[in-house]
């Protein structure tokens, strides 16, 4: 199959994008750095043109709920509008879980983006030919947040009480939903995946054991932003339709430790 991975240079993306080229796929890696804009929609016609399947792993660093619906509105509207033209059998698009709720996202200007994102899809694709994975938050998020956030010896995590997997095992469902046939949900409508982690646990804590891990930061503390949802466990999915196996325990084996040794 012929599939485009937009957003492939990042996190996830670039993993989604190295499974599908390891199970023999044709993948087109469209991201800016490979001249596809998905905001000014620059490429996209060529990028997409013959393609199976295109897949959504964009992303940008916003806490800005005006910044994040515009951003996720437009590029979902461009990608849409450019898959249907060029009859692109299915639509993949990355979510998260419960980022549409607006009793989850009020506060989340990202989740808001998230939920204006879900809906460009539906306005514009088939719903046939659309299926919105919803992932839970990754531990790589953690990571990502305390990069982000840090102060000297002291990073600032969110306060999230969430169920989180790793992004590798998100990664492979993308890949394996890129490859199946689409289908519409049981009595028809687009279809949601849900992804779970194996456990619950705080996003802060999983920031304290790969800080622990790796000797750095030296203090982590949550932070109460994203209203009471977030800390409540409205981002925990109820029956999430995939659970993906990595512990928070392999995952710092793997991903921390193994930086670590390569490091040294
Ligand atoms: N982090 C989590 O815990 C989590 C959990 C669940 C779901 N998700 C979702 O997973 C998706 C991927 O997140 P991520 O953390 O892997 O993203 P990321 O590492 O920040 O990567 C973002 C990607 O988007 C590309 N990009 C940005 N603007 C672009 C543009 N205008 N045109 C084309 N490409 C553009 C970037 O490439 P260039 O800069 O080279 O263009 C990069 O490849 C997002 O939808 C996110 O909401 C994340």
């Amino acid at each position: 199959m012929k599939i485009v991975v937009v957003g492939a240079s990042g996190e996830l993306g670039n993993q989604v994008a190295d499974i599908l080229a390891e199970r023999g796929h044709e993948v087109v890696r469209a991201n800016r750095g490979t001249g596809v804009d998905a905001y000014t929609g620059d490429g996209l016609a060529q990028a997409l043109s013959g393609a199976d399947t295109v897949v959504d792993c964009l992303s940008l660093e916003t806490l800005s709920a005006k910044k994040a619906v515009d951003f996720f509105r437009t590029t979902a509207h461009n990608i849409g509008r450019a898959a249907t033209a060029a009859a692109v059998g299915q639509v993949v698009v990355v979510s998260i879980v419960n980022a549409d709720d607006p009793s989850v996202n009020a506060k989340f200007g990202y989740y808001q983006g998230k939920a204006a994102q879900e809906a460009a899809y539906r306005d514009v694709v088939d719903p046939a030919s659309l299926t919105i994975l919803a992932s839970v938050q990754w531990f790589e998020l953690a990571e990502q947040m305390m990069g982000r956030m840090a102060f000297g010896p002291v990073a600032v995590v969110p306060k999230m009480w969430c169920r989180p997997a790793a992004a590798g095992d998100v990664a492979k469902v993308v890949a394996d939903t890129a490859t199946a046939a689409p289908v519409l949900a049981n009595g028809g409508g687009v279809r949601k995946i849900e992804v779970a982690g194996p456990a619950e646990m705080s996003l802060v804590e999983v920031a304290k054991a790969v800080a622990g891990r790796r000797g750095s930061p030296r203090w982590v503390l949550g932070a109460p932003v994203g209203g009471p949802a977030i800390r409540g466990g409205g981002l925990v999915p109820a029956n999430p339709d995939v659970v993906t196996p990595t512990t928070l325990e392999q995952w710092l084996a793997r991903r921390v430790d193994a930086s670590a040794g390569s490091a040294s």
